[in-house]
């Protein structure tokens, strides 16, 4: 915990900081693997040209690349025809140098979104948006992908609570790549788990009874001090650009300053649930190609 610090009684969690020790980690994994003659490999497609897609893509490529594993980029006009996205990911999922798979969200709505995540073999689905790896997480199983931003959420929350079970969990946002996932999680841990969502009556109420408070909202500064319980636990997984007078920033779903005064530990934003997705991203590629050795022996 020496990586976090303290802001007035509230706890900072580094999510960069953390993410820094498991790419350190991961280095070292992929440098194992090449030795057995595996580099690991992951596939990032992307379909059109939003803004925000293209910064998150271009930072998961350089971060591939950083430890060690092939980065391979597929840049499709928006006007791809779906038929000729589900063949590229045919062409992928037969290809034994990747062993991971991530179409960029959102895609162009001429293109059914989840005809193509579910079109991505299992294995190498290493967003964890297929319908049966969603299932298995569903179900309590814990050989599926885990979604990445989730999975760092649950990551960061260990930082500071040793043990989840009988705490009351509420998640603000109930979208399939973070809020139900998170739920999910958080059930299996053993907490008691409320999602809210657009037609929840009284979302403060809801929050207000939270141990442990995960935001993913898209909502600038939605959570205020009124919210939260005295002594939770806040992960803010918001990443919203504003313009104010002086430029453009970016920041979470909640109002950091205020919030931080009563919380037992929250995460910033940026430098928080950020950096965690990608290492977690790189954390089941990795995982992926592992996978591929196990298989390999019990077939041999
Ligand atoms: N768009 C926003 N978040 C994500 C994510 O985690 N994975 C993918 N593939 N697309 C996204």
């Amino acid at each position: 915990m020496g990586m976090n610090s303290m802001l007035g009684d509230a706890t900072m969690i580094n999510g960069a900081a953390v993410a820094g020790v498991m790419t350190k980690a991961m280095i070292r994994d992929v440098d194992n693997l090449r030795k057995q003659g595996i580099t690991p490999g992951l596939a990032v497609v992307l379909v059109g040209d939003d803004p925000a897609s293209e910064v998150y893509v271009r930072s998961k490529i350089r971060k591939t690349k950083a430890v060690g594993m092939n980065s391979f980029c597929h840049r499709l006009p928006s006007d791809t025809s779906q038929s000729a996205l589900l063949d590229l990911i045919a062409t992928l999922n037969a290809d034994p140098d990747i062993h991971g798979i991530l179409v960029q969200l959102p895609l162009p709505l001429h293109i059914q979104r989840d005809a193509v995540l579910d079109a991505i073999s299992p294995e190498k689905d290493v967003d964890g948006f297929h319908v049966l790896n969603a299932g298995k997480l569903a179900v309590g199983r814990t050989d599926g992908m885990i979604p990445c931003t989730p999975r760092g959420c649950m990551i960061l929350l260990r930082q500071v609570l040793p043990s989840l079970a009988g705490l009351h969990a509420v998640v603000i946002g109930c979208s399939n790549i973070v809020g139900r996932p998170m739920a999910r999680l958080l059930l299996n841990e053993g907490c008691t788990v409320v999602v809210t969502h657009l037609q929840t009556r009284d979302v403060a109420a809801e929050a207000r009874r939270a141990d442990i408070l995960i935001v993913a909202a898209g909502h600038p500064g939605l959570v205020r001090s009124n919210w939260v319980k005295p002594g939770a636990v806040v992960i803010d997984v918001g990443i919203n650009r504003i313009t104010t007078p002086n430029g453009t920033t970016i920041v979470g779903d909640v109002a950091f300053d205020e919030v931080a005064d009563h919380a037992k530990a929250i995460t910033p934003v940026p430098g928080g649930v950020g950096p965690m997705t990608i290492a977690c991203l790189l954390q089941n590629t990795l995982q992926a190609a592992q996978n591929t050795i196990i298989t390999k022996a019990l077939v041999s």
